[in-house]
């Protein structure tokens, strides 16, 4: 009974293991899929007045380069005003209202090109 028993449990564990790593790697695919849209969206609606990689000035002098908002405050809390499109304190900056898929895209986005 008792070889039995470590037997089967000799075989969750690299199942288990395996299903982990297929779960993980989903992720990973996830995350990719998400980076790729976040840049395209930003490169695409705000690189015409925001510096929107890892260095370089924003094309528009008072618009902050889109890496170093992390520095100001979490990008996670960026979610809901790109959501719902309260961007309006911002003089010259066009309203944006994004759907959630697109939110998180350019908060994976931002995330990765924040410094530290
Ligand atoms: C037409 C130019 C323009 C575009 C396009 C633009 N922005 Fe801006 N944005 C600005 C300017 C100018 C400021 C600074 C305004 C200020 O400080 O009064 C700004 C400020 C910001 C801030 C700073 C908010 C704060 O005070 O902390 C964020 C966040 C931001 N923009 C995000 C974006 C995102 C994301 C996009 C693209 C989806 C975008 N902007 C597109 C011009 C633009």
């Amino acid at each position: 009974m008792k070889r039995r028993a470590k037997y089967a449990a000799g075989l969750a564990a690299p199942a288990a293991a395996a299903a982990a790593m297929m779960v993980l790697a989903s992720a990973a695919m996830a995350n990719d899929a998400l980076l790729a849209r976040g840049s395209q969206i930003v490169e695409d609606k705000c690189s015409r007045c925001h510096a929107v990689g890892r260095a370089g000035a924003s094309p528009v002098a008072k618009a902050p380069p889109l890496r170093d908002l992390s520095r100001r405050y979490p990008v996670e809390t960026l979610a809901e005003s790109l959501a719902e499109g309260i961007m309006t304190g911002h003089e010259d900056m066009p309203v944006f209202r994004f759907e959630r898929t697109d939110v998180e895209a350019i908060i994976t986005y931002l995330r990765s090109i924040s410094p530290g």
